[in-house]
């Protein structure tokens, strides 16, 4: 039976080491950490995500800064706004919620974003640190669960690993990171030919699709470190991830659950990534 990653109690233990550097850094300089949330429109899913990020603000001693603009919004209105708060000296990070409406382009608005503020580390200057291994930020998800990793006590070194899901977001960058930590990786996707032979070979199973239970016991190794990205909502509305816990929970040696695995480990990489920017900008980090 494996052993729960409780995602939880890693993401408590970094939101208070940042808190609590916070408290020094804003002794030491008298600068607040702020944090420019922008949602537009009204999904209610975003609604929420953008509401806990605001209250992991106020718990670590940010200022937040919250623009709620309806869908309406333009392309050009919503760049003026980032134009503004890129120049605003109080705001160390910006984040603006995806998905965007459709009439808003996403890529512009994420180019858009001055990449020493990029908090999401989406910017392709920041993806392109990512790749060379010379970053500032790490995207926020993929940097969650390599802390959920770490806390295992298992090595990535030597491990086989794969990663179902190939987005920018967190699919992509994911397998940057355990490359860095000297993973073998291997990405699969919607086209791959045989996804249950390449899940059964790895040793530590990230899966980031968004397909409820697509990852079944068959598919996984023995003893495997299974980590689910997924939050899909199944027939009776319950949150669910794209690994079906019960059964393959009987296999791995470590699981995350959902909800309570990688959820919390966003907002407080998000938190260390806005702290990050402060100190940046206060000429403590290079
Ligand atoms: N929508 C879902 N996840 C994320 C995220 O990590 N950052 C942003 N900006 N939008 C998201």
């Amino acid at each position: 039976m494996a052993a729960l990653i409780n995602g939880k109690e890693v993401s408590a233990k970094v939101r208070e080491s940042v808190r609590l550097e916070t408290e020094e850094f804003k002794k030491r300089t008298g600068v607040t950490p702020g944090l420019a949330v922008i949602l537009v429109g009204d999904d209610p899913a975003s609604k929420i995500y953008v509401g806990n990020k605001k209250k992991a603000c106020l718990e670590e001693g940010f200022n937040s800064f919250e623009h709620i603009l309806p869908e309406s919004t333009t392309e050009t209105e919503l760049l003026e706004l980032i134009k503004k708060l890129n120049a605003d000296p109080a705001v160390h990070g910006i984040l603006c919620q995806l998905p965007l409406p459709k009439h808003i382009n996403e890529r512009a608005v994420i180019e858009a974003i001055s990449p020493e503020k990029d908090v999401d580390a989406f910017h392709p200057q920041n993806v392109g640190r990512i790749m060379t291994g010379n970053y500032k930020f790490l995207p926020c998800t993929p940097a969650g669960i390599m802390e959920l990793i770490h806390s295992t006590g298992i090595s990535v070194s030597g491990k086989r690993c794969t990663v179902v899901g190939r987005s920018n977001i967190v699919g992509k960058p994911m397998a940057m990171l355990l490359l860095h930590e000297n993973g073998t990786v291997n990405i699969c996707h919607s086209k791959t030919a045989d996804l249950k032979a390449e899940c059964l070979r790895a040793d530590i199973l990230v899966a980031a699709v968004g397909k409820a239970k697509l990852i079944t016991e068959d598919m996984v190794k023995e003893g495997a470190v299974v980590i689910d990205v997924g939050m899909n909502r199944n027939e009776q509305g319950k949150l669910c991830g794209d690994v079906d816990f019960e059964n393959v929970s009987k296999k791995a040696s470590f699981i995350t659950p959902v909800p309570g695995g990688v959820g919390p480990m966003t907002i407080a990489m998000l938190m260390r990534n806005t702290l990050t920017a402060a100190k940046t900008a206060a000429g403590e980090i290079s």
